[in-house]
Parts: structure tokens; C-alpha cells; sequence
């Protein structure tokens, strides 16, 4: 386990580790409310597509908390409304709405027991869930395991280590069970603009797990894939289509087509909850777009000039073509993505 905790019940509370404020300060928050919840997901207190599905579902059991508190009379419209609230937060993860609705639909199917039956079971939903998100992640790491050169470099995109799930990681827990079966692992870490998850999150965690790594600004990918070895990209996902088409953290395509200039293997890594095979393409995925000052300023200091226009989608889509396979907790899937992604999503 890490020796941090992403996220955990304590109480009546969902604690929170404040991303925000690492690598500086590891400090945690304590909410209450599912209003709080959704709050954080947008402001990214909490982020990462697993870890924002996890908190969600922990909203909902807040909800209910609350719903039982006021003896409400209609617990279910109540719990509706609270879901509606946390599924807008973040628009591209689907990780979100696949939580909320796995929670929800449990909670239509329980809702004739008495209310403080129906609250606890929800919550022992939520830590279930939890469990399993780890779970499944070393699975990931384990499938992962045999793609991996005995000396391997790999280049990282954005952050999908413990902090971005419940614990261990998607992608950086490929790097770490590497790591931890012996291979000899090396890593390049963008920084990820403009939140810079790569440079105050991934490195971070890289360190605290004695993994040895350089952090290289985003647009050094195509030159470092040019002048040094590097083995094979991975990089997480917050949804991938049914064609195979994968929304990820903007600048992932970029890399994809200087790896595919390079003849690099490309993997994009998740859990089976981020397929989402109601959605054909990667024309169809929502692209979350951002506030002007994530580019305009760094820590509240200005950097460009007053007015200066912004365009600042979080999100970008690398079409299938680019995507060497694609690695889940049930195994390795290759293209054509279309024909085999369907095998490894079961049915919730
Ligand atoms: O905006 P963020 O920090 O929530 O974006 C996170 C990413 O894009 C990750 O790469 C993705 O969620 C996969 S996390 C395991």
C-alpha cells in the first residue's frame, strides 16, 4: 500500500488528499456534503478518472447520510438529484457516470428497506468499489508485466498513479510493478501542462517509490523519442469509444503520433470502467474545456499579459490507429479494437 491515501471514509467524512497543494504540503480534507464532493472534483482536489468515480460514489453515501438526517420523504429523488449534481462535475472520465450509475441502480433495486439499512448499504457499496479500484489496478500491472523489456524506458504522460485512483495507479502502476518484478525501469515524465500533473504529481510519486526517472517539459517528446531509447509509452485514459478511439489528458495524441514517428509502442491503460461502448467514436466523447487562468497564471502569478485569449481543452482524443493495444485489468486488447473490446466489458 502507499503510504499515502488518495481518498478513505473516516466517520461520517470523505477524506480527500488536497492535490492541489503537492508535492509542497500533503495535507487532507475532511467533507460532508455531496455538495462539497462535487466541488472538489471540479476543482480538482480530487482527480484522476478512477479516483473522481471512487469520491462520487463515496458523495452519494454522504447524500444518503443526509437524507436519513432529515428523514426525507422522498429518499430516492433526493439520492437523484444529489447523482445529477456529481455526474456534471467533470464531463470526459466516464468513470464518473459509470460509478454514480452502478450506485444508483443498487439503490433503486434496495430502496424498499428501511432508511438506515438503505444508507449503510450504499456506503459498504462505496468501500467495496474502493477495494476493487485497487484491486484491479494491480491486475493491470500484472497483464502489463510480459509487454515489458527486461531494461525498459518508459515515457508518462499526466498522472495515473496511486493519487489518481484509489491506490497503486493504472499506467504509473504498470511503471511500478515493473519496477517492483525487477526490471530495470527508467522514466521520462512530461509536466503536463497546464496543470502540471506530470511535474507535481507523477515525479513525486516516482520518487517516493525510488523509481528512477527525468522530468522533460511536454514539448521535448518527439526530440527525446529522436536522441535517447525509449521503449514504450503508457499512458492512462478517462474514456475510450467503442472504435478504440481514447480521450485522455491533452497532449496525449501529440505523443502518439511522435511515437508512431518513431515506431514506439503506444499503450493506453485503465480499467474495463473506462470503456464506454455507448459511445462509437472518439467523435462522440465531451471534451472538458478549462478556465483561462490554468494557463494564463502559475500559483495566482500572472505570466501573459491582461486579456490575453485562451483556448484550454483538458482533454484530446487519439484516434485508435494510433494506439499500439490497450491494457485492462482482464487482459491485453489489441485491435481491431471494435471486434475485441466488447470481450473484456462485462456486463454491470
Ligand atoms: O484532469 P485530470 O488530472 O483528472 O486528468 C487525469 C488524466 O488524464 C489521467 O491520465 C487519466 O484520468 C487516467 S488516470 C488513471
Amino acid at each position: 500500500m502507499t503510504a499515502y491515501r488518495t481518498l478513505s471514509w473516516q466517520g461520517n467524512a470523505l477524506r480527500l488528499l488536497d492535490q492541489r497543494r503537492l508535492p509542497g504540503t500533503l495535507t487532507y480534507v475532511d467533507l460532508t456534503t455531496v455538495e462539497e464532493v462535487a466541488e472538489a472534483i471540479r476543482n480538482m482536489t480530487v482527480r484522476g478518472a478512477p479516483a473522481i468515480g471512487v469520491a462520487a460514489v463515496y458523495g452519494l453515501a454522504l447524500a444518503t447520510q443526509h437524507i436519513v438526517a432529515i428523514r426525507s420523504s422522498s429518499p430516492l429523488n433526493d439520492l437523484t438529484q444529489a447523482a445529477t449534481l456529481l455526474r456534471q462535475a467533470r464531463p470526459t472520465a466516464v468513470n464518473l457516470a459509470w460509478a454514480i450509475d452502478r450506485v444508483m441502480r443498487l439503490a433503486l433495486a434496495s430502496a424498499s428497506l428501511p432508511l438506515a439499512e438503505w444508507r449503510d448499504g450504499l456506503l459498504a457499496v462505496a468501500e467495496r468499489m474502493a477495494a476493487e479500484d485497487v484491486e484491479t489496478n494491480r491486475r493491470i500491472g500484472l497483464n502489463a508485466l510480459p509487454l515489458i523489456p527486461q531494461k525498459a524506458v518508459f515515457y508518462h504522460h499526466c498522472n495515473t498513479g496511486a493519487l489518481a485512483t484509489v491506490d497503486y495507479g493504472t499506467a504509473l502502476g504498470v511503471i511500478r510493478t515493473a519496477h517492483e518484478a525487477g526490471r530495470q525501469v527508467f522514466v521520462y515524465v512530461d509536466e503536463t501542462r497546464p496543470r502540471l500533473q506530470g511535474a507535481r504529481l507523477t515525479a513525486w510519486e516516482l520518487q517516493q517509490l525510488g523509481i528512477p526517472f527525468a522530468l522533460v517539459v511536454d514539448g521535448a517528446s518527439a526530440h527525446i523519442m529522436r536522441t535517447k531509447r525509449v521503449d514504450l509509452v503508457t499512458v492512462g485514459c478517462d474514456r475510450i469509444a467503442a472504435n478504440g478511439d481514447v480521450a485522455n489528458k491533452v497532449g496525449t495524441f501529440n505523443l502518439a503520433l511522435a511515437a508512431r514517428a518513431h515506431a514506439i509502442p503506444f499503450y493506453s491503460v485503465g480499467p474495463t470502467s473506462t470503456i464506454d461502448l455507448s459511445t462509437q467514436s472518439g467523435e462522440d466523447i465531451p471534451i472538458e474545456e478549462r478556465e483561462a487562468g490554468e494557463i494564463t497564471t502559475i500559483e495566482g502569478i500572472p505570466i501573459t499579459a491582461p486579456n490575453t485569449p485562451v483556448f484550454n481543452p483538458a482533454f484530446d482524443i487519439t484516434p485508435a490507429e494510433y494506439i499500439t493495444a490497450i491494457i485492462t485489468e482482464i487482459g491485453v486488447v489489441y485491435p481491431p479494437f471494435t471486434a475485441n473490446l466488447p470481450w473484456v466489458v462485462h456486463p454491470t
